[in-house]
């Protein structure tokens, strides 16, 4: 995209903040957020920031007046926090997206939303094809996967131009490593600190993890496709094992960690990976960053 207003919500985001900075060139940026747990100083500087909640009808009145895009980033990403509160998560990931949607409407713009391979649950088979069944396994999942069919109808019923991105496991410099960020961000930290890693269970469990750069890849190839009314996986369609995870990390960081394997978490999914030949083949989309390179860009940016 070049020469649009664009509203990014949860632009100082982990997502949010990188698809700013790679968009702030050509374009008028705006960021919705509550930097909750976003930060300013992750936004570029000539990005304008409406600091609010996008639960706030006139904020987001305000943030979404004349824009032609909206990437809408914002979420509570914890599903372990949505299991602790998920009238809370619903309130976020979905009625407020929904209210995202209806003022989309009015103003005819395009949306590209952030969902998730939660919305799959447990899943049958791996690799994941858009069409297999989804069984969310947390309300987090079950929120994603609202949002989700809602951009889709939105298309059908209103004509609305939308597409929904179905992140797998995303990382990258700019993710932090609080209680809810990622397992590669955890691992970092600690691996850096030359404390023991963390694995959860036998660390045999799987999972596909997507450099931040091909997300922002994804979302800039949604914002101008015509393949609208749509939903993709965004993956790398490889998958490695958590213990794999761990060494590799020990290797890139040259740690003294000793990597140690304590009790597996309640409700883990155990094999995780996208199919992806739907955004190659509809998007053009092809993962440029293998993990091994990734892991080496975010432990630099420590
Ligand atoms: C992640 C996302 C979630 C997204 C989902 C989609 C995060 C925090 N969560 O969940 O928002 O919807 O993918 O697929 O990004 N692990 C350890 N040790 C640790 C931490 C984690 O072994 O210290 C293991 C976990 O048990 C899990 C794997 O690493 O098997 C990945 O965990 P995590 O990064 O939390 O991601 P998901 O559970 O896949």
């Amino acid at each position: 995209p070049s020469n649009q207003t664009i509203l990014i919500t949860g632009g100082a985001g982990f997502i949010g903040s990188h698809l700013a900075t790679g968009l702030v060139e050509e374009n008028d940026i705006r960021v919705l957020d509550n930097l909750t747990s976003g930060e300013r100083s992750k936004i570029p500087q000539d990005a304008t920031l409406i600091e609010g909640d996008l639960r706030d009808k006139d904020t987001l009145e305000r943030a979404t007046e004349n824009v032609d895009l909206i990437f809408h980033e914002a979420a509570l990403v914890s599903v372990q926090g949505s299991v602790e509160a998920p009238l809370t998560s619903h309130d976020i990931n979905a009625t407020a997206t929904l209210e995202l949607l209806e003022a989309a409407r009015r103003e005819d713009a395009r949306v590209v939303l952030a969902s998730s391979a939660a919305i799959y649950g447990h899943p049958d088979r791996v690799p994941i094809e858009e069409s297999d069944s989804k069984t969310p396994a947390s309300p987090y999942g079950i929120d994603k996967l609202a949002i989700d069919h809602y951009a889709r109808r939105y298309y059908d019923l209103y004509d609305l131009e939308t597409v929904a991105l179905r992140y797998f496991n995303a990382y990258g410099p700019g993710q932090t490593a609080g209680d809810y960020s990622g397992v590669i961000s955890i691992f970092c930290d600690q691996a850096i600190n030359d404390d023991p890693i963390t694995v959860h269970g036998d660390g045999g469990q799987t999972r596909d993890f997507v450099f931040i750069d091909d997300i922002v890849q994804a979302n800039l190839k949604a914002a101008t496709t015509d393949h609208v009314g749509t939903a993709y996986n965004v993956g790398t369609g490889q998958t490695v094992s958590v213990q794999e995870l761990a060494k590799t990390i020990v290797d890139v960081t040259d740690s003294d960690s000793e990597i140690t394997y304590t009790e597996g978490r309640d409700g883990d999914i155990r094999h995780s990976g996208a199919d992806i030949s739907a955004i190659q083949a509809d998007l053009g989309y092809e993962p440029t960053v293998s993990l091994f390179d990734g892991l080496e860009q975010t432990v630099d940016w420590y």
